[in-house]
């Protein structure tokens, strides 16, 4: 017997417990009830005195031995099974994109912030409209052919109701449920049904900007189309207005700046005459102010209105307006210097 124990100690030792399995299999071949230990034990029960004093510490020694090798594959495994379940905290992280802002958000937050050093709120109105704030109210009558000039979405079930075309629904708006001094602009998203180019989009944004106070004039107007232009273009811009026609002011001014790309030398930008066109303004009609319950008789004003796509293309010098709305982060990302 103390032969079949020194055989079986060694055998343990060389043993390589490294699977599940092995281990389980070493487990049911010595130490089960069945396994070869246990009836080494059973054997014991029945020896002399003798055979027991010798015997009894090798095998106790082996039992041990066949033990803690098993305790051990135990151990190893459990181990293995919970480090793979765990992160390793040393792995390199994922990389986390930033967003960023997209240019006509930036542009229109530029414009927001130069107006507002200048005394100017912010006020917005709904994008879905009814005919008198995109048109009665600012002095386009029925019929008027100046209805035409703007290609509207009326619903087909109201005609009554549509997608403004302009963000001079909001002075309406502003003028109905106020009264002057008022200094207020307006950015918001416009709608109009054009075809899809490089250079129209049926949805696109505008900002609105009016002054209604006592004593208003062409020449405030005037100053703060040069101050803004300046602050949005360099200080270096010129300003230049050419007289135009909007039902809603008058007189009427289309607005042109000293072409930022060459300033005014000629380029392909401003198509080589040294000025590029970037809004509408003018001198509030009085009957607009009359439609909206503001006396003509003691307030005047001014207003403009300009495109963001229009000025975010110039300022960046975008050749084509559908990189707006075509989400390419490669296109959007190059815009933003942070938030
Ligand atoms: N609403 C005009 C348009 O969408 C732009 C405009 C022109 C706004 C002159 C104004 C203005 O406030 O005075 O074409």
């Amino acid at each position: 017997m103390l032969e079949t124990i020194e055989r079986l100690k060694q055998e343990i030792s060389t043993t390589e417990l490294n699977s599940a399995e092995a281990a389980e299999e070493f487990r049911l071949h010595y130490l089960s009830k069945k396994g070869s230990i246990s009836m080494m034990f059973e054997a014991f029960k029945s020896f002399e005195g003798d055979q027991k004093r010798l015997l009894g510490k090798p095998l106790n020694e082996l039992k041990q031995l066949a033990q803690e090798k098993w305790n051990e594959a135990k151990d190893l495994q459990n181990g293995a099974a919970t480090s793979s379940k765990k992160e390793d905290l040393t792995l390199q992280g994922f990389p986390f994109s930033k967003g960023s802002r997209h240019p006509l958000s930036i542009v229109k937050n530029e414009i927001v912030d130069i107006f507002s050093r200048m005394g100017f709120t912010v006020s917005e109105g709904p994008e879905i409209e009814d005919d008198f704030h995109n048109f009665t109210a600012l002095n386009f009558p029925q019929e008027h052919p100046a209805r035409d000039m703007q290609d509207t979405f009326f619903i087909e079930s109201n005609p009554d109701i549509l997608l403004r075309t302009h963000t001079s629904t909001v002075q309406v708006r502003v003028l109905e449920n106020s009264q002057p001094p008022i200094r207020t602009i307006s950015p918001g998203r416009v709608f109009r049904n054009e075809a899809i180019s490089a250079r129209a989009h049926c949805i696109f944004h505008q900002v609105e900007a009016m002054y209604v106070d006592k004593g208003v004039s062409f020449a405030d107007l005037k100053q703060t189309l040069l101050s803004f232009a300046r602050e949005m273009f360099g200080e270096k811009t010129e300003i230049r207005l050419r007289p135009s026609y909007f039902p809603f002011t008058e007189p009427s001014a289309e607005v042109d700046i000293s072409c930022s790309v060459c300033g005014g030398e000629g380029c392909n930008i401003c198509k080589y005459t040294g000025w590029v066109e970037i809004m509408g303004c003018g001198m509030f009609d009085p009957n607009v102010l009359k439609n909206c319950g503001i006396d003509p008789e003691v307030y005047s004003g001014f207003a403009m209105g300009m495109g963001i796509e229009r000025i975010t293309m110039l300022k960046y010098q975008i050749k084509d307006l559908r990189l707006f709305f075509q989400n390419d982060l490669r296109f959007i990302q190059q815009f933003s210097t942070g938030w």
